[in-house]
């Protein structure tokens, strides 16, 4: 069989995100041709295996974009502005994992599963929802189908690993400090994060949502395409490497059961229904760290609301809240005739 195969690049590639998604390129058996990474200036040159190579990162900076057909973002908002426009410019499809571009209402925000018909209105761009979103998204959908979503309040428990790599570092430095019984110390996070929860995921606005509580409820309309969908968010950092995990609240328009959320739920392409209160099952994030599904559990309906239902939903921040999602992305282009490589390399 002859396949297309494609040059890629990841830029941020010795990120949190970055490795998960060259991981994910080879598991995944993406059609790849060659593959380039890119970090900052500071890990220019240093080494990288992959496939049973050895790959060299080199810095990302304009003008290298030239041979690339697409290529993945996850170096953060300002890598993006400064980059993509070349990259765009260049010929080669822009996956973003960043922040930068995602209400740019030119730019498609998309999650495979929800809105796939928004990938061919793109101009060289494609965004990926913030992870808490992401996540989230993948048990709400499923019943906003079922019901008729009016509005959502969500409280999120974030992990460490969504800061990125050195917030990893922190948490695991700080509980080793702790068993040895030395000074804790601290860089990434206002407070300690080790045995603490932080009532604030990025910084915070006038009306006293942080920015990450403001993402949600912007992402979650455009994403669903719902533009005045109403969301109350409070994003919490626990200490848990990684998946996230959120408790919804929300209203429907039409009457809701737990039997048929849970069979909306069982039905979607995105969520594991994991469900059974008497045996005590429900989805953690030890068990939905590397899943590509999100889990969904707790599902009742709310004692507060009329047509409300509550539930609680964990998923791979590093997976379905960025690497995967924006993998999935381009693999569905792919499947649609969406992304071509430029020049046609054959394997056989
Ligand atoms: N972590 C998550 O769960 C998650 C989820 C959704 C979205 N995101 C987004 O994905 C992006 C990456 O996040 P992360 O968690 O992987 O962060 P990270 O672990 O801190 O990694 C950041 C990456 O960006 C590179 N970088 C930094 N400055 C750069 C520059 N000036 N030029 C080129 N590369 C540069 C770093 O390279 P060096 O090693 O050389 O510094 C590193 O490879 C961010 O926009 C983040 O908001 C993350």
């Amino acid at each position: 069989m002859k396949t297309s195969s494609f040059t890629v690049a990841i830029v941020g590639a010795t990120g949190a995100v970055g490795q998960e998604l060259l991981r994910l390129l080879r598991e995944r058996n993406f059609p790849l041709g060659t593959l380039r990474l890119f970090a900052s200036a500071r890990s220019a040159g240093r080494s990288v295996e992959f496939g049973g190579k050895t790959l060299t990162v080199e810095e990302a900076r304009p003008g290298v974009f030239g041979d690339i057909d697409v290529a993945f973002f996850a170096a953060g908002g300002p890598v993006t502005r400064a980059l993509a426009p070349d990259a765009v410019k260049a010929g080669c499809l822009v996956i973003d994992k960043s922040s930068a571009l995602r209400m740019d209402p030119t730019v498609p925000l998309v999650i495979p599963e929800i809105n796939p018909q928004e990938l061919r209105r793109h101009q060289g761009i494609i965004a990926n929802p913030n992870c808490s979103t992401a996540v989230t998204l993948m048990g709400l959908w499923p019943l906003h189908q079922a019901f008729g979503l009016k509005r959502y309040f969500v409280s999120t428990y974030q992990s460490v690993s969504g800061t990125g790599a050195e917030a990893v570092r922190e948490l695991e430095g700080q509980i080793q400090s702790h068993a040895k019984g030395v000074p804790l110390t601290r860089k990434v996070y206002p407070y300690q994060i080790a045995f603490n929860v932080l009532p604030q995921v990025d910084t915070f606005g006038a009306n006293g949502y942080t920015g990450e509580e403001t993402k949600m409820m912007l992402e979650s309309r455009k994403i669903m395409g719902l533009p005045n969908l109403r969301v109350s968010a409070t994003c919490v950092r626990v200490p848990v490497v990684r998946a996230h995990s959120a408790a919804v609240t929300a209203e429907f328009e039409r009457p809701v059961s737990v039997e048929a959320a849970r069979a909306a739920v069982a039905a979607f392409s995105g969520a594991q229904l994991v469900d059974e209160p008497a045996q005590m099952k429900y989805p953690t994030p030890l068990d939905f760290a590397e899943k590509v599904k999100c889990g969904v559990g707790r599902i009742r309906v709310d004692t507060a609301l009329e047509n409300g239902l509550s539930f609680w939903v964990t998923g791979d921040n590093l997976w379905k809240g960025a690497a995967l999602n924006a993998l999935q992305n381009a693999e569905l282009m792919i499947r649609e005739g969406l992304l071509r490589p430029k020049a046609v390399a054959v394997m056989t």
